[in-house]
């Protein structure tokens, strides 16, 4: 069997920050857990632009977001993956803005983008977001961020109780230092500590649920095969290891 492909989307326009930082150890153990068997691709939102959808609907016709800019290397790499795991920042208690405009791009044209097909993409994905302050958005972000797996057919995963209940979740003591997760987790802060510990169960539980589907996938092909709706998913998986 190929090795699955992990993306790992850091959702801050800061191209290192905090969010970078949990996604390096997410996918740090992601490889920990089975080297041979996933293959890593890192993808930053600094410096992309990615514009808002304008209601056009003209994907539909298309076959496309009309709109042309860094939203379709995403796109690519996010149609590729078996799994993917999003660390954001909190942004005024939700998502942010440029990755907000990514998924709802996303949402709205992959079907036109498949040929009119309804694909359950089953991706397995995760979800690690941290922001400055305590109880100030980051579970409304993970359950954003869920919503969106399940609407997008892909299979929400959670690392280990009791650090991680739906996602990897951290905060900074209410600084903004682009370092500051980092430095306090090397303090040995005890939120710290929880915020790293679930990025890394994340980053292992994300991958061998991903491994189970694939093999899952090709066990049971011949089924699959007479619902189209696997037909985008069957496809990835008889399509190799390349990330694009
Ligand atoms: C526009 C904006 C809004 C923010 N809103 C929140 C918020 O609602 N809750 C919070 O805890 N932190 C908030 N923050 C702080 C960031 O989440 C925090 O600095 C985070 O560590 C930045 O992550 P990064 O280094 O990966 O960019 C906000 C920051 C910005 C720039």
């Amino acid at each position: 069997m190929d090795a699955i492909r992990l993306l790992g989307i850091c959702g801050s326009p800061r191209k290192t920050g905090n969010s970078r930082f949990l996604l390096e150890r997410a996918v740090a153990a992601a490889k920990e857990t089975a080297p041979d068997a996933v293959e890593i691709e890192v993808y930053t939102f600094a410096g992309k632009e990615i514009a808002p959808c304008i209601s056009c609907f003209r994907c539909m016709e298309a076959g496309d977001c009309t709109t042309e800019d860094d939203f379709q290397e995403l796109r690519d790499k996010w149609v590729a993956a078996d799994a993917i795991i999003y660390s954001v920042p909190v942004y005024h208690m939700g998502i942010p803005g440029q990755l907000k405009c990514f998924i709802d791009r996303l949402g709205n044209s992959l079907y036109s983008y498949y040929g009119g097909v309804i694909s359950r993409n089953l991706k397995t994905v995760g979800v690690a977001v941290q922001g400055s302050h305590i109880f100030a958005g980051q579970e409304q972000v993970m359950t954003t961020l869920i919503n969106h797996a399940v609407l997008m057919s892909c299979v929400p995963v959670a690392g280990d109780p009791w650090q991680s209940y739906i996602g990897a979740a951290g905060w900074t003591r209410n600084e903004s230092r682009k370092d500051g997760l980092r430095r306090l987790y090397d303090e040995g802060e005890a939120d710290a500590q929880i915020a790293v510990a679930a990025a890394e169960s994340l980053g292992k539980r994300v991958v061998q649920m991903a491994l189970v589907i694939k093999g899952g996938g090709l066990i049971h092909r011949d089924m699959l095969e007479e619902d189209g709706s696997y037909t985008v998913f069957l496809s990835r998986l008889a399509s190799g290891n390349q990330m694009s």
